[in-house]
């Protein structure tokens, strides 16, 4: 990285995974006074593909650590003014399966991190977090603040909820300057083909069933990744240390719905929605109320769903080789594991 002209070095933890491959090119191209470090294990879901364009770039720097590792962790934090904390497992389904990598690398992980932040001096700590800590809304349920007590129902929002549970103590004990962020769900270029969105499209386009779970009206407020980010560097550079805020896409939508649209634009027929076993502890509905990030960082979603979905869908087929390429031996004999003898018949 050059040094010079440059105000502010921050560490973004899972850069090559679905949001943060999103984040480091949009700090590279808003902020130009801004270095990026990636620290990275790249595990099944994090793939350097993602970052090919800037992997060359003079103020970014890969780093392949982990981030349960101190001496991973410190090596990467030198110098850093601030962090931005999305390292995570990150699926619902596969915390059903084993949930042991999601408290070694979320919660550990989380510890971590917040020594080495303190070690170093670091003056922003940003912990990227989810609305599943929040649990399951009822539909007349008005949508989570945060306010609402952390109840989650998996083990993936039981590790987030650990995690961001110890951000506060670190806060509250040392001092230590974080934030937390709390989002829906995201959708976008660069997504794992084992979330909804790009495994139904990968589906659909090989003409092969989409499974849905139970009856299929579970309700996600939908956000595009981009308006997340955006959010996440207002964030770092506003935010009120010790606070929590919701970030939310103002847009819920049922399952069937987005699947129904997804067929439509990629003009397949609904015969391939196939209704499968009801994934266990599954929160039936999430909505987010973004109040405090907008009264006080003047942050509102820029995208809606319905401008942002044809884009997504047509980056998935302009793009086929990258998910061609992030589907290995690996994820196969997950997805077996996963759907098999799962139909509800
Ligand atoms: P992802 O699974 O696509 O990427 C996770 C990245 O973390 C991968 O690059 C992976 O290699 C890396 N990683 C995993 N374990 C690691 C370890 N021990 N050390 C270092 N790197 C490791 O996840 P995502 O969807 O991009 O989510 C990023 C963060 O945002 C997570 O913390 C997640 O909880 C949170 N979040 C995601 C969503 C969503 O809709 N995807 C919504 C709200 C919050
Ligand atoms: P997912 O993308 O796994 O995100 P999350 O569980 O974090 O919300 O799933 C989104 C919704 O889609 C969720 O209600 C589960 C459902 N779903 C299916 O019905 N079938 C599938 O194959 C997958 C992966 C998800």
């Amino acid at each position: 990285m050059s040094g010079r002209g440059i105000k502010r070095r921050v560490l973004v933890t899972g850069g090559a995974g679905f949001i943060g491959c999103n984040l480091v090119r949009l700090i590279l191209t808003e902020r130009p006074d801004w270095e990026v470090v990636n620290l990275d294990l790249l595990t099944y879901a994090g793939n350097l593909t993602s970052l090919a364009d800037v992997e060359d770039h003079p103020r970014y720097r890969f780093i392949r650590g982990d981030v349960a590792e101190p001496v991973d962790v410190a090596k990467a934090m030198e110098g850093c003014w601030g962090v931005l904390h999305l390292a995570a497992e990150s699926h619902v389904d596969r915390s059903i399966l084993d949930p042991g990598p999601f408290l070694r690398t979320n919660i550990i992980g989380t510890r971590v991190m917040l020594d080495a932040a303190r070690q170093c001096g670091v003056e922003r700590f940003v912990q990227v977090s989810t609305d599943e800590v929040y649990g399951s809304l009822q539909p007349e349920d008005p949508a989570f603040t945060e306010m609402n007590r952390l109840l989650p129902n998996s083990p993936y929002s039981a590790s987030k909820a650990g995690a961001d549970l110890l951000v506060r103590a670190y806060y509250k004990t040392f001092e230590l300057p974080v934030v937390i962020t709390r989002c829906s769900n995201n959708f976008g270029p660069y997504q794992f083909p084992e979330k909804l969105l790009p495994l139904l499209i990968r589906n659909a386009l090989a003409d092969k069933e989409i499974p849905v779970y139970g009856d299929g009206l579970q309700v996600r407020d939908w956000i595009f990744v981009e308006d997340h980010c955006r959010a996440l560097v207002e964030v770092l550079e506003k935010g009120r240390t010790g606070e929590t805020y919701n970030i939310g896409g103002n847009c819920e939508m049922r399952n069937l719905d987005i699947i129904r649209k997804v067929l439509e634009e990629l003009g397949k027929p609904e015969s391939l929605i196939t209704f499968v076993k009801d994934r266990p502890g599954h929160d039936r509905r999430y909505a987010m109320d973004n109040g405090r990030i907008e009264l006080e960082l003047g942050w509102t979603p820029a995208h809606t769903f319905a401008e942002a979905l044809p884009k997504t869908v047509q980056w998935y087929l302009d793009n086929l080789e990258w998910v061609q390429s992030v589907v290995t031996g690996g994820y196969l004999e997950y997805y077996q594991r996963q759907y098999a003898g799962r139909h509800s018949g």
